[in-house]
């Protein structure tokens, strides 16, 4: 007979022989079984000023620390600005790109070919870990469909050549979807960022993303409290608490306290 005891050794066992990728943030390891899945897709949403690019940081900082390559895609930040910031935290992103560990990359959400843009630079499949710090300006270019059903984002050449613009939910769906799905054959283990509007109960400002991704990380503020609070939603193959988790950000990054 199989007692509880046994039962939750084995459930156990099955959680840690999956391989772990380092969050960089101090106690969430803990609460993930050793850091996210990986190769999964981790979706990081919070309000404005919540921690997401931080979080960012540190992901990348754990990986670029142990000879990991990565690469940050940013369509919110210029680049400088983002070195600037990272080095506030004592994080040395100028020093990894300089040594070319560490590949950043501005994303400019109003050119047409952001897509391939990504595509390509994620078909590289020497980077252990990716960021896209945010989606939401991607998720937010309107696509236009063409008459075979294929869309494409518009640019000043598509203008006059696409026949109607479809700025519906399952448009957004499909264009995400496909993006993630590109995300998910790859090897790399991928944060990606999401702004939550104000008083919104969604979890991403797409309403599409939480769904696709195999996590979401939740970033929160109490004000009434003076608190910041992080929220493990969701997180594929592994067993977690749902319960919010009080966290400082401190010279070092965002840590659970
Ligand atoms: N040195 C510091 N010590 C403590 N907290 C800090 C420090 N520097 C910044 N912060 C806090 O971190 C916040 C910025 O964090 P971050 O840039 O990661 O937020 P974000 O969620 O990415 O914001 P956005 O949605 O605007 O991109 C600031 O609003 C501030 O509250
Ligand atoms: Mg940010």
């Amino acid at each position: 007979m199989i007692n509880n005891f046994s039962l939750n050794s084995s459930i156990n066992a099955v959680v840690d022989s999956i391989e772990r990728t380092s969050t960089g943030v101090e106690g969430l390891d803990d609460l993930l079984n050793g850091g996210y899945p990986k190769g999964c897709i981790v979706l990081v949403s919070g309000t404005p000023g919540t921690g997401k690019t931080i979080i960012c940081f540190q992901f990348l900082y754990a990986g670029l620390k142990s000879g990991g390559k990565a690469l940050y895609l940013s369509s919110d930040e210029p680049i400088q600005n983002l070195l600037q910031e990272a080095e506030k935290f004592n994080i040395p992103l100028k020093q990894y790109r300089d040594n070319d560990q560490l590949k950043l990359l501005y994303l400019d959400p109003s050119n047409g070919d952001i897509y391939e843009d990504i595509k390509r630079e994620i078909s590289n499949t020497e980077y252990s870990r990716i960021v896209i710090d945010s989606l939401s300006p991607l998720a937010e270019t309107p696509i236009w469909m063409v008459n075979n059903g294929q869309e494409i984002v518009p640019s000043a050449d598509s203008v006059n050549t696409v026949s109607y613009p479809i700025e519906s939910i399952q448009a957004k769906r499909m264009h995400l979807r496909r993006l993630i799905g590109d995300l998910k054959n790859i090897p790399a283990t991928v944060l990606l960022t999401s702004e939550i509007p104000e008083g919104s109960r969604s979890l991403s400002r797409d309403s599409v993303s939480e769904f696709l991704a195999d996590g979401i990380i939740l970033l929160d503020l109490d004000t009434t409290m003076d608190r910041r609070k992080l929220t493990i939603r969701k997180m594929r193959k592994t067993k977690h608490t749902l319960k919010p988790q009080n966290i400082e950000i401190t010279e070092n990054g965002i840590k659970i306290i």
